[in-house]
This record gives structure tokens, C-alpha cells and sequence, in this order.
């Protein structure tokens, strides 16, 4: 007792207050870590799983919010909230893509009005620019194909071969379904390969990005999109433009082999009624 001078006393009750900032200071110290790696899992876990936050985190570009207003009259009584799909009325449409919406909203397939077995063509119910408000909503959603901006059309001055090799592509690809003359033509179970008479050049595009239904999704890799345009630009010049490959009594769409038979058996006919006519004579 007799060492505890008041100096000690002082440098004890010193030394006390020290300490005890320091000890607050390293709880602090050890919450603010603590607080960092878990808002550092957070973000990673964030980054990770853009899908499950897209709605909250990604604002929509003004395009896609008019198309969400669309989708959620339109749309999200088959297809659901935010596209999930909805069991037994409409698929999930997260990953299909601008290509796909723009194709089955502008060809009128889309909104389907009753469930069958193939969504009927019908006169577009959305115009040019609602139709591709809805695919930038989708797009932005959970991203997929996209048809690219651009002429989808050969310059046929430019590439005069693009029409002979889109007709070589077009036979080996796709005339198995729509036909030599791209009239279509029956699938099994009441489906069908519908005529590509009045397809634009995007439809044409977005069918093969995207498959729709029975049809194979013809990706870049299969075709590439130069491919891609030369076929279009065949479907487009060669079977759009001059409407009838028959030539010129378009029998049955089936190209110029039907009609040589009709020449052959016109032909035949005319030559046993003349040899009859010469026998009947003499
Ligand atoms: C009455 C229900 C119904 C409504 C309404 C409807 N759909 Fe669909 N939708 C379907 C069904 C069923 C399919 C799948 C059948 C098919 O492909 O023919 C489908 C398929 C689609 C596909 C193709 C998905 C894929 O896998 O590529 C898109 C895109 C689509 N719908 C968009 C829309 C949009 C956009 C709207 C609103 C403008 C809409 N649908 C309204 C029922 C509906
Ligand atoms: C296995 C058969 C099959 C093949 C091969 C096929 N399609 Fe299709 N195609 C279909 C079916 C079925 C549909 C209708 C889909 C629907 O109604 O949803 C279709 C629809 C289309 C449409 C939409 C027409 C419209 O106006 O609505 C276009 C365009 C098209 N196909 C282009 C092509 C092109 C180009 C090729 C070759 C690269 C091709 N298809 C190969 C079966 C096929």
C-alpha cells in the first residue's frame, strides 16, 4: 500500500482508461469485418444469380417497361408474372428471346386465343412497335436469341450467288416440310408446315432462330447468319416474287416436274387422236 504512490495511482487509472477504448475499439473492429464479408458474400451470391434479382436490381429500359404494361393484359394469364409460365396454360417464356416473341406476336400466333394443338395464324394484334416493345421486355427478362439489326436481304448486285446457294440451302433444310415451292404442307398429329408466302424477312429469320413448334431450331452454328440471309432472300425473291414456280399453269405448286407430266400427257393424247384421225382417213 505504501508503493501506491498517487503518481501509480494516476498511471493505473490511466492505463484502465486506455485499455478500455481499445477493448470497444476491437469489437467494432471485429463487427465491421464481420459486416463486410457478409455484404461481400452478398454481392458475390448477387453476381452469381443474375436471374433471381433481375426484376428488383436491373431497371427496365423504357421500351420494356411499355411492353411489361403489354404483357401483364395481354400475356400473363398463360405465360404468368414475369414470364414463369403458368402449368397447362403457357410455357415459361425466360431464355426465348426477342427473336421468339417477335416472331409468334408478329405472325399472330401470339396471344393464342384458345389452347390447341398448333397456335393459329391470325391477323397481328399488336403493331410493329408494341410487337417489339414485348420482345425487349422478354429480352430483358432472361436474355435468348435476337434477330440481328441490319438487312436480312441480299444485295443480289453485290452477291449475284446468293440466291443460287440460298435455293441449295432452302431444298436441303427446309423444303422437307414447306415444300419445294415453300407452300407447306401436313405434319403428323393434325400439325402442319404452314406456306411461306407471306413471311418477312424477320419471321423468316426468327423461325430459324428460334424452332417454333415441330420446326428445328436452325442455330448459328448450323447456319451461319450469312447462310441464314441467303436463304431468306431466296425464299423472298425467288419464291415470293415470281409466286409460282410451276411457270405457267401452277399445277399444285410442285415446280416444273408436274408440268413437263402435263406436257407429256397433253402430248400423248394429241398424238393418238392424230395417228387415229391419219388411220380413220386412209
Ligand atoms: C391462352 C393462352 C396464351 C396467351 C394469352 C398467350 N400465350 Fe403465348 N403461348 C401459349 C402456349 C400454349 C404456347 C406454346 C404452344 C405453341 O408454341 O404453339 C405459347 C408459346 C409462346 C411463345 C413461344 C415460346 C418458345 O418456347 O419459343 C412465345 C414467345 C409466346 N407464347 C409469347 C406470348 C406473348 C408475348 C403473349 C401476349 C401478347 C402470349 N404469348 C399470350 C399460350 C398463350
Ligand atoms: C421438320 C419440319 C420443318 C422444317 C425442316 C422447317 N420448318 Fe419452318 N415450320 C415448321 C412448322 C411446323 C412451322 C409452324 C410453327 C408454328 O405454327 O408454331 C414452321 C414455320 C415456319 C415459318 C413461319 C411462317 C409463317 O408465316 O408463319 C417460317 C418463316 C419457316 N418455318 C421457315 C423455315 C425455313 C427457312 C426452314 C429451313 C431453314 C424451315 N422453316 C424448316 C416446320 C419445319
Amino acid at each position: 500500500m505504501t508503493s501506491d504512490t498517487p503518481a501509480r495511482r494516476r498511471a493505473r487509472v490511466f492505463s484502465r482508461r486506455r485499455g478500455a477504448p481499445s477493448r470497444v475499439r476491437r469489437r467494432l473492429g471485429a463487427a465491421a469485418r464481420m459486416f463486410a464479408a457478409l455484404a461481400l458474400a452478398g454481392g458475390v451470391y448477387t453476381a452469381f444469380t443474375p436471374g433471381a434479382f433481375a426484376e428488383d436490381n436491373v431497371p427496365l429500359s423504357a421500351a420494356a417497361q411499355e411492353g411489361k404494361a403489354l404483357y401483364d393484359t395481354s400475356c400473363i394469364t398463360c405465360h404468368g408474372r414475369d414470364g414463369q409460365g403458368v402449368d397447362g396454360r403457357g410455357p415459361s417464356l425466360i431464355g426465348v428471346g426477342s427473336a421468339s416473341v417477335e416472331f409468334q406476336v408478329g405472325t399472330g400466333r401470339m396471344p393464342m386465343t384458345r389452347q390447341e394443338a398448333q397456335a393459329e395464324q391470325k391477323p397481328a394484334q399488336f403493331d410493329e412497335t408494341q410487337t417489339e416493345q414485348l420482345g425487349q421486355y422478354i429480352q430483358e427478362l432472361g436474355g435468348g436469341p435476337e434477330v440481328p439489326d441490319g438487312p436480312l436481304v441480299k444485295d443480289l448486285e453485290a452477291n449475284p450467288e446468293a440466291l443460287a446457294e440460298g435455293g441449295k440451302l432452302f431444298r436441303v433444310n427446309c423444303t422437307s416440310c414447306h415444300g419445294f415451292g415453300g407452300g407447306g404442307g401436313a405434319l403428323s398429329s393434325g400439325k402442319f408446315a404452314p406456306s411461306l408466302g407471306d413471311a418477312t424477312a424477320e419471321q423468316i429469320y426468327a423461325a430459324m432462330l428460334t424452332g417454333p413448334q415441330n420446326m428445328p431450331v436452325f442455330g448459328d452454328n448450323q447456319l451461319t447468319p450469312d447462310q441464314k440471309k441467303q436463304i431468306i432472300t431466296y425464299i423472298q425473291v425467288q419464291l415470293q416474287e415470281d409466286r409460282d414456280p410451276g411457270g405457267l399453269f401452277n399445277l399444285g405448286r410442285y415446280g416444273p416436274s408436274t408440268e413437263g407430266m402435263a406436257i407429256f400427257l397433253v402430248g400423248i393424247t394429241l398424238l393418238v387422236f392424230t395417228s387415229l384421225w391419219i388411220a380413220g382417213k386412209s
